[in-house]
């Protein structure tokens, strides 16, 4: 009986244990989390997503503080045009991030950034252009393009001297999505170094529309492989989305994936960047408690707990502070639901907005609790401790126990010493 580990990804000079460990943004996949998975051959992903705030976090810089300071004379204004990045303090962030990420790398794996086309930061080529770049220049060993098509992000990255040696990647949901995007690059004369597709099941925004139950990972991954036979390209494909054991790890390898990306599991371990209140909520899910839903701005699906405080939260948009979902024209979708809310309730303290959120604000606070169909099985993945709380894991536990299990088992964790003395 095979396992995980009986497979290696190779990516450039390198074979790797092929499990990578997804993006999560905003700083849920920390750099912690993705160390981990470096150290122990695999590969990590830390997220750009709201970069200067995760900055501010982790190194006491104060760019959000300041960007406030910057556009406080707008907050009132419904009209956000005037909000725009600066791109040197952007690129600043993001090589701080980066940068300090990859000065602490130990071990044969590797970290990539996963960059999220939706952040339009109302600047979408410009702010593209410097996330990416300064990825590059702060010595990232790759990059995941996610949410979007991303039909220009590889040309905006051409000059750069990295261009070729970098391991570039792109998500897909469907083998049309990388039809159009191989199309669009090809006078570029540079393929995808890895393709990730993306099924259903997994966290975050879904590439899908609300019939996502009519799809089925292993067909897509099927459709994109016999298109790629048949172009004769040779590129690794690695499978994401519900992949919950090592066994089912195992069944997509056999069937021509070169590798398995993977995020729901590590979010109830020490390393991920949750609240530790917020772990508990994962673990405690019920299958009933997770939904899709519409509330995000950027008009994909995204799945989350039904709990979520996020939903039906009537914040007044941060975006001076933030703003990272306004368009390039200033507009996002939920100013306009909000504004719709404060017109049509103008004597109400609370405002309610219940068709989109604030996804800057909440996802900041930890307060959009997004995840993979599967959280409702976490609680079986470890230990229930004697006050009935669940016992967190380190992200080498989960690791291993991909890499490692036969037959769909999953290992407990040790007992905490405390409990076992
Ligand atoms: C909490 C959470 C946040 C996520 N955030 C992102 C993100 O910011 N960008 C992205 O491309 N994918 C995101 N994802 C998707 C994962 O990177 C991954 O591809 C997917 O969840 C794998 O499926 P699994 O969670 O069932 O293992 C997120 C997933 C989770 C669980």
């Amino acid at each position: 009986m095979k396992r995980v580990d009986d497979f290696r990804l190779r990516l450039g000079d390198k074979q790797l244990v092929p499990i990578m460990v997804g993006g999560m943004g905003v700083d849920i996949s920390t750099a912690e989390l993705a160390l981990e998975a470096a150290r122990l051959g695999g590969i990590g992903h830390i997220s750009d997503a709201m970069v200067p705030d995760v900055s501010d976090r982790r190194f006491d810089t104060s760019y959000v503080k300041d960007k406030t300071k910057l556009y406080k004379f707008n907050i009132a204004n419904a009209d956000k045009t005037v909000i725009q990045f600066d791109l040197g303090l952007l690129a600043e962030a993001t090589h701080l991030h980066v940068g300090k990420t990859m000065e602490a790398k130990r071990g044969d794996g590797m970290i990539f950034v996963n960059c999220m086309e939706k952040l339009t930061m109302n600047g979408p080529r410009e702010t593209l252009r410097t996330r990416l770049v300064a990825a590059l220049d702060a010595g990232i060993d790759g990059i995941t393009l996610s949410a979007g098509l991303h039909l220009g992000s590889f040309a905006l990255m051409e000059d750069h001297p990295r261009f070729r040696d970098a391991q570039l990647g792109i998500i897909v949901s469907s083998v049309r999505a990388l039809q159009i995007f191989l199309k669009k690059n090809a006078r570029l004369n540079r393929l995808p170094d890895f393709i990730i597709v993306e099924g259903p099941l997994a966290g975050g925004h879904l590439g899908f529309g609300m019939d996502w139950k009519e799809f089925d990972l292993q067909t897509i991954m099927n459709e994109v492989q016999a298109y790629l036979k048949k172009e004769q390209l040779h590129i690794p494909v690695i499978a994401a989305g519900g992949i919950f054991t090592g066994s089912d790890a195992v069944s997509f390898l056999e069937n021509g994936a070169s590798g398995v990306q993977v995020a729901t599991r590590f979010t109830v371990t020490e390393e991920c960047g949750l609240p530790a209140k917020v772990k508990q909520e994962y673990f405690k899910a019920g299958e009933d408690d997770i939904e899709v839903n519409g509330i995000s701005p950027t008009g994909y699906p995204m799945r989350m707990l039904k709990n979520t405080p996020a939903l039906g939260a009537g914040v007044r948009p941060n975006c001076e502070s933030y703003g990272y979902l306004l368009d390039g024209a200033g507009n996002c979708a939920y100013i306009t639901a909000y504004n719709r809310e404060v017109a049509a309730h103008p004597n109400d303290r609370t405002v309610v907005v219940k068709d989109k959120t604030c996804l800057c604000t909440h996802m900041r606070n930890f307060n959009c609790w997004t995840c993979g169909q599967f959280t409702y099985r976490l609680k079986d993945t470890t230990n229930r401790l004697p006050d009935g709380s669940y016992q967190i894991l380190t992200a080498e536990h989960v690791f291993h126990d991909y890499q490692f299990s036969v037959d769909h088992k999953i290992a407990l964790p040790a007992m905490p010493e405390i409990l076992t003395a």
